[in-house]
């Protein structure tokens, strides 16, 4: 038989152990489940904002295209060509030049392999997108995450495709190019397109690494709260267990081993519980009694 010290100590540390772990569990179970959904949400959160600039960016293009453009037109003789007043490509990037200064972290690129504007140049990265595109004419977007300059950058790209002959005016042999645009941008690139190429993308690019580190940061703040909430439910439960069973039955036990020993045999044993511990210890109760008489 184990001594009764080690046994009693037994209820008592292994109540606190399954709590401590059960405590744990729960924690760990809180915080690695708010990390996954902050960080999920971030991502969301990319996505939905690069698609917000992109459609912006595409409807100042189209809002040159399609109001200002056939307006400027009537303005100019007709062999004239103003990039800036007549280009969505150079509206668009313009206006997101501007735009870049006031949210210097996001980009916005129409990313081309062979570009009349320098700025244009799609990187090795880019030309993957664009063959990708090329080589899957149904896919009408693509998205992921990539690592741009050392940190992490979310990405939204649409196709840019050669889709009519009007293209070919500008973008075709350079000899029938707009002679304004000749002596602005040269000969070098951007020419000899043909018809249903992808040539391009739209790309956006929103930084991940700021939204992560934030979604870290609540992961910590509701675990620490959820800690403090564990903690709170533990104590009370352990203080109920405590005072309602862990409690008396050490008593209980303490008192009938004295009693087995013949020891104490006049203290009667006061535990009115209205529950299980109650009828043991009115049970005990009565064996006090008796073994009393019996020994008289
Ligand atoms: C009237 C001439 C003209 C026509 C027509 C035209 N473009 Fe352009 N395009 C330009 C100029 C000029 C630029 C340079 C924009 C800049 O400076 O960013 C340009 C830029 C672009 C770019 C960005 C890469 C680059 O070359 O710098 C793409 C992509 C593009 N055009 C595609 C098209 C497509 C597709 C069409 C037909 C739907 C088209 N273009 C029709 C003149 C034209």
């Amino acid at each position: 038989m184990p001594k009764q010290g080690e046994k009693l100590m037994g209820i008592r540390t292994r109540s606190i152990l399954i709590m401590g772990i059960l405590g744990i569990l729960a924690i760990t179970a809180i915080g690695f489940t708010s990390y996954q959904l902050s960080v999920k949400n971030a991502l969301d959160e990319a996505k939905v904002k690069s698609k917000i600039i992109l459609n912006y960016a595409m409807a100042t293009k189209k809002y040159m295209k399609t109001v200002q453009r056939p307006l400027v037109k009537e303005l100019i003789e007709s062999d004239r060509f103003y990039p800036e007043l007549m280009s969505g490509f150079v509206t668009a990037r313009g206006t997101f030049e501007i735009f870049k200064k006031s949210s210097p972290q996001y980009t916005f690129k129409q990313a081309t392999i062979d570009p009349l504007n320098p700025s244009n140049q799609a990187d090795a990265e880019e030309i993957a997108f664009i063959d990708h595109f090329a080589k899957n004419p149904d896919k009408k977007s693509s998205e992921g995450i990539i690592t741009k300059n050392g940190s992490d950058v979310f990405y939204f790209a649409k196709p840019i495709k050669v889709n009519s002959a009007g293209c070919l005016n500008c973008h075709g042999d350079p000899y029938d190019a707009p002679k304004d645009q000749v002596e602005i941008y040269g000969t070098e690139s951007g020419y000899n397109w043909k018809l249903g190429d992808t040539v391009a993308a739209f790309i956006v690019y929103i930084p991940t690494a700021d939204a992560i580190a934030a979604a870290k940061n609540l992961s910590y703040t509701l675990m620490s709260i959820g800690a403090g909430g564990i903690f709170l439910v533990l104590l009370i439960l352990w203080f109920f267990l405590e005072r309602s069973i862990v409690s008396p039955i050490v008593e209980l036990a303490q008192r009938t081993n004295d009693f087995s020993l013949g020891e104490d045999l006049d203290t009667p044993i006061t535990n009115k519980s209205k529950n299980e511990i109650g009828i043991l210890a009115h049970a005990i109760e009565r064996l006090r009694i008796s073994l009393v008489k019996l020994l008289k």
